[in-house]
């Protein structure tokens, strides 16, 4: 074992939804610590780009067709992965959506949108990639939550849901492959600017309303995630599963939201 509790080298790390967004962040914080990188989209030409740079940081890249909503595609991703590298050590099941409606102008479509994908393709994709990490007797795996897996927030009520059940299947799926050296854990971010919340941050009432709520007061930059996604991939949180991690500035505190209240 390194001395390097942080150390990655010679690791293979999936992380799904790599075409933009935190994926990009999680890949590049783990290959920055020595992994080869699997990277996963719906159309894995779109990622050309990104592969090339993580080549150009020494590291080995795949680019898969990767749909979460899809059975067979989930199926053949796993079995592709594996063949390329042979084991795969660490997933970070970051691919996810968001549709923000007041609840009661939710479709049964949009419903189906968000769940499928996030919380019937994290738990697909976590046992296809388990199947294999059960074979060789180690894994981490890295589901990724949110703030709504812990607190409710209007106009999000599926995307919530879905969270919440990424936070609760991740204790369930710790508990039944640990003895296999499996550990499942879940990374929640707060509130990150990305391409999914891009109009919210166009309104300068709404980032100030929210760096008010926030006790750091500023909404999270992606690379605020680099240390917890390479301490929950590492032997540094080898004694650490069914965990949730938030990583929000302080908002799920909740302090600020009482001071708020007492004014
Ligand atoms: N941004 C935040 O503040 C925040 C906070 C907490 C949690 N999260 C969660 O963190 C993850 C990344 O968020 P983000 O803001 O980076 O989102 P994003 O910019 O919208 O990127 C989402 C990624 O997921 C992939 N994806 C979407 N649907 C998919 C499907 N059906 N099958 C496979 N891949 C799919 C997309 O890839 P393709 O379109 O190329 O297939 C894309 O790479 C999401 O799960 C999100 O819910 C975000």
């Amino acid at each position: 074992m390194s001395e390097n509790l942080f150390d990655l080298t010679g690791q293979v790390a999936v992380v799904t939804g790599t075409s933009r967004g935190l994926g990009q962040y999680f890949a590049r914080a783990l290959a920055r610590a020595g992994a080869d990188l699997v990277l996963t989209s719906r159309n894995r030409e779109t990622l050309a780009p990104f592969e090339a740079e993580i080549r150009a940081l020494g590291r080995r890249s795949v680019a898969l067709d990767l749909d979460v909503r899809s059975h067979e595609s989930i199926q053949r991703f796993a079995a592709e992965a594996e063949a390329a590298y042979g084991q795969i050590h660490i997933l970070v099941n970051n691919a996810g959506c968001n549709i923000r409606k007041p609840a009661l102008d939710v479709s049964w479509e949009d419903w189906n949108t968000i769940l499928e994908t996030n919380l019937r393709g994290t738990f697909f994709v976590a046992q296809a990639v388990a199947r294999s990490m059960i074979q060789h007797g180690y894994g981490r795996i890295i589901n990724i939550g949110s703030v709504t897996s812990v607190f409710g927030y209007a106009g999000l009520a599926p995307y919530g849901a879905s969270r919440g059940g990424v936070k609760q299947m991740t204790m369930s799926l710790a508990d039944d492959w640990g003895k296999h050296g499996v550990t499942v854990n879940c990374l929640a971010p707060g509130w990150f600017k990305t391409e999914q919340n891009r109009v919210m941050y166009e309104d300068e009432g709404w980032v100030q309303y929210l760096c008010e709520r926030i006790p750091v007061k500023r909404p999270g930059q992606p690379d605020d995630l680099d240390g917890a996604v390479v301490f929950l991939a590492s032997e540094a949180s080898r004694y650490i599963t069914g965990q949730t991690l938030l990583v929000d500035g302080g908002i799920t505190t909740g302090s600020t939201r009482a001071t708020v209240a007492k004014k």
